[in-house]
């Protein structure tokens, strides 16, 4: 049984037309990281923040999951059809639902998810898909406490216990899209080359993290992702 860890970030979605965070024209040049993916910006000004994911939200139907998220997707189904012997486990940086819409079952949303909102008032987690501000009230305890249930800077990713297991157990680790700027999910190629898993990165740029691969391929996700997925199937990898 081969198992496959997957973590995929803002450049497997580029190319549905999504922006990345670092890249020339990115988020991070329009917007101010401080303000709108920090719990201290949230303090400062909640409209400021909640205005931001409104617009990401409200522009996330007009785009559609691309070639890469397909093969993924396809790579989850032909396992699951028991076309090869092997376990995936799909992780994601990003907040968007293109690996879901492509058809994967269950990716890990380690920086959460844009369409859920977070009651600090109730604690309850909410599917959301249309905008939210300051004074709309929580559905279960009518206070006024929502927030996006997005994982900001210094706050603890989600199940990382879970992806540790699946990394320290893995026989692949491919990262797909990401600078490899930011932990802990930076940090994973060395767990999985802890494990003596092969470690391969698909990007379009050499990343902070490339020496650290056994492999690195340099190109656009479209192209290299179906590639990866292809040679994975014949098992050619
Ligand atoms: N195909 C493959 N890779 C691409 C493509 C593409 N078409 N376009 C861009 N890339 C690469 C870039 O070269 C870059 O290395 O995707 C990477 C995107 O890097 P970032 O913008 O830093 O995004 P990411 O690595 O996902 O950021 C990690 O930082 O701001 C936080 O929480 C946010 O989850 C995010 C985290």
């Amino acid at each position: 049984m081969k198992k496959i860890v997957v973590l995929t970030g803002a450049g497997v979605s580029k190319e549905s037309g999504l922006d990345t965070f670092r890249d020339a024209n990115g988020i991070w040049a329009k917007y101010n990281m401080e303000d709108v993916c920090t719990p201290e910006g949230f303090r400062r000004n909640p409209q400021k923040l909640h205005e931001f994911y409104n617009k990401l939200r409200q522009d996330l139907p007009n785009v559609h999951p691309n070639a890469a998220h397909i093969a993924l997707a396809e790579l989850g189904n032909a396992i699951e059809r028991k076309q090869i012997e092997a376990q995936l486990t799909l992780i994601t940086q990003n907040i968007d639902d293109l690996h879901e819409r492509a058809g994967s079952k269950h990716p890990i949303h380690m920086h959460g998810d844009l369409y859920q909102l977070w009651c600090c008032g109730c604690d309850a987690k909410l599917e959301w898909h249309q905008a939210c501000f300051i004074d709309t009230p929580c559905p279960s305890c009518g206070q006024n406490k929502l927030r996006p249930d997005i994982v900001w800077f210094g706050e603890m990713p989600y199940d990382m216990d879970k992806i540790q297991t699946a990394l320290l157990s893995c026989d692949i680790f491919v990262s797909i899209g990401t600078s490899g700027v930011v932990y802990p999910a930076a940090g994973f190629v060395q767990m999985a080359s802890s494990a003596h898993a092969k470690t391969i990165e698909l990007n379009l740029e050499i990343s902070a993290g490339t020496s650290l691969f056994n492999e690195s391929f340099l190109g656009p996700a479209t192209q290299l992702v179906p590639q990866f997925v292809e040679k994975l199937l014949k098992g050619e990898i």
